[in-house]
């Protein structure tokens, strides 16, 4: 029998009555009543009750009055009904009644308090992270992680898939971000570079033959932070031989239907397919929520000509009807405007347009529209009685991200995205080529190994934006949950592509040699996909960042301020390391 406990903090219930047991675990709250001293003792697995009675043992009691908050303890004690019963939680029908208490360690007053909702501010609490874990949100989010990750095992597992791993001292990888480097010692002025994605290796193991594979794995990514990006991040990386995207897509829509089926018990219908045109077009977004319509209506035939310079001279006139939400007051239209003014928007304005009760409309731009002109607006808009029509103006692309945001704010005002409600989605068809205006150069949208479609290859050569990727994205709530494509297995295609991202044959022998000599030796057909284990699981606990699904997360700055991290190194490392510099 274990020293320490006979049973767990939260696994005691009336059937256990009378029974002697041993508990370990720390101290959450205490109470004197009386003669009485009650404690909450906290594990892992809940919170059991201890009592102390002054008229059985005194002393006993004195030390129980003398424990702090989160002082370790372990008692021994019998198994009684609770007078004050509290139905919340499993082991609320019971109590101990202490016969033997012993410190196991003393603690020190914990600097925020450790109860579901606690006083402690965000850095404080990524200061001291290892008591934030012991709260029930921040580990209940880990032990989501866990049952996620054992899901994502079982099925890849059942459906042949072998989990291999990959190095992470690598040379760099072409995700297209900042690759983190670590200095070799032993060869001066050297670099490894920390794996963006295992995207290379996934792809040799094909050629190995290991025509399933998968990995839960770290990636490495030096890039501008923000609630869904870490510089360190998890992904269910995988790869596939003979395969198509079709194959793809409905194996790991297999897969996430069967981790919505397990983890959160809900069955998911089939999963819809946008054209990522039509992603934009109706959303802004190569992402869209969903959970929602409130599509895209676009103006440019109806609103110019009118004198209303601001339309006449825009590229694209846009707009959303937000259903119901002519009662929107002055001031909450105002705040709208606010909103797309802000600089993460950065729209010049916003034009709203009422349809009454009567089925006329009134604008903010009366003056450059006669109700005629107005009743157009409302038939492009299908709009009826009650609705709101917001409309933006500017350069396409521009306008077109900014509405977006303004559709985003507008669905969460009117509580449009229920995190409890699930939207999944695949967005496919997305562009090969990207065109970089700063170094006036396409760059590969998704990475240069996507094959593009058979039937758009003769457009390289004319109009390479125009080419179709065999690229996918699995999209949950407007969150980018996965990507990944259908790969170039031929050497010939692989050089053009290089030739067509601006790569001369040396550059790209010099990158990526191994790869193209590896598919010398017979590379199978092959795609794949890598889903963002962080984003994944915070979906399931229904949160917005991804902070909060991992143990140790780096913070808005990329620091880890538990351990300090980054910090400076000895002039001897670095000395050793070849990076010394000369002041
Ligand atoms: P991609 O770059 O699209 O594809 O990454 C796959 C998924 O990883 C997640 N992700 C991130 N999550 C948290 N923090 C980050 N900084 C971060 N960056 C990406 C996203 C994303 O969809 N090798 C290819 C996959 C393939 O082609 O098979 C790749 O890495 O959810």
């Amino acid at each position: 029998m274990n020293m320490y406990r006979t049973h767990t903090c939260g696994e005691l219930t009336l059937k256990n009555l009378g029974e002697t047991v041993t508990l370990s675990g720390w101290v959450q709250k205490s109470r004197d009543l009386g003669g009485m001293t009650f404690i909450d003792m906290r594990d892992r697995y809940g919170i059991t009750q201890l009592t102390f009675n002054t008229d059985d043992d005194e002393q006993l009691r004195e030390l129980a009055r003398d424990l702090g908050r989160e002082y370790v303890i372990q008692v021994k004690g019998t198994v009684i009904e609770r007078s004050n019963k509290n139905l919340n939680i499993p082991t609320g029908e019971i109590e101990i009644k202490v016969e033997e208490l012993k410190v196991l360690n003393a603690a020190k007053t914990p600097p925020f308090t450790i109860e579901n909702e606690s006083d402690g501010g965000e850095e404080l609490r990524m200061k001291y992270r290892y008591l934030d874990i012991r709260r029930n949100p921040v580990k209940n989010n880990l032990i989501m992680r866990h049952k996620v990750a054992q899901e994502i095992r079982r099925y890849l597992d059942q459906e042949n898939f072998l989990e291999v791993e990959t190095p992470v001292l690598i040379k760099s990888t072409p995700e297209g971000a900042r690759d983190f480097v670590v200095p070799s010692r032993v060869h001066p002025g050297e670099f490894y570079a920390l794996p963006q994605s295992p995207q290379t290796f996934k792809q040799l193991l094909m050629v190995s033959g290991i025509d399933k594979y998968f990995q839960i794995v770290k990636c490495f990514r030096d890039e501008d932070l923000r609630a869904d990006r870490q510089p360190e991040f998890t992904q269910v990386d995988c790869e596939m031989s003979f395969v198509e995207q079709s194959d793809i897509i409905n194996t790991f829509e297999g897969l996430t239907k069967h981790l919505f089926k397990n983890v959160k018990g809900i069955t998911l219908e089939d999963f819809p397919t946008m054209p990522y045109a039509d992603a934009m077009k109706y959303y802004g977004s190569d992402k869209p929520d969903i959970r929602f319509d409130m599509r895209f209506v676009e103006l440019n035939e109806v609103v110019k000509g009118h004198g209303f310079p601001v339309f006449d001279n825009a590229e694209l006139v846009v707009g959303i009807n937000a259903k119901g939400c002519a009662k929107y007051t002055r001031k909450q239209l105002d705040k709208l405007t606010s909103f797309v003014k802000r600089p993460q928007v950065g729209a010049t304005g916003l034009v709203y347009a009422r349809v009454n009760e009567d089925g006329t409309v009134k604008s903010s731009v009366d003056k450059f529209y006669s109700q005629e002109a107005l009743e157009q607006w409302k038939e492009a808009f299908k709009g009826e009685s009650g609705d709101l029509l917001l409309v933006m103006a500017g350069p396409s692309d521009e306008v077109r991200k900014q509405l977006c945001e303004l559709r985003l704010e507008v669905g969460n005002i009117e509580g449009l995205r229920d995190p409890s409600h699930y939207a999944p989605l695949w967005v496919v068809d997305f562009p090969l080529l990207e065109w970089d205006s700063e170094s006036e150069r396409f760059h590969a949208m998704h990475h240069p190994f996507t094959s593009p479609k058979s039937e758009d290859i003769p457009l390289l050569d004319t109009e390479p934006e125009k080419v179709r990727a065999n690229a996918y994205d699995l999209v949950i709530n407007g969150v980018e949950v996965g990507g990944g494509s259908i790969r170039i297995h031929d050497k010939e295609l692989q050089s053009l592509m290089f030739k067509h991202l601006g790569f001369t044959p040396e550059e790209a022998q010099n990158q990526f040699g191994f790869l193209m000599e590896a598919f010398t030796y017979g590379a199978p057909p092959h795609g794949g996909i890598a889903l963002g284990f962080d984003r994944l699981v915070s979906i399931f606990a229904g949160i917005d960042s991804i902070r909060d699904v991992i143990a140790f997360p780096k913070n808005n700055a990329g620091k880890d301020v538990m351990i300090n991290a980054p910090a400076s190194i000895d002039q001897s490392q670095l000395e050793e390391l070849s990076l010394k510099t000369t002041n």
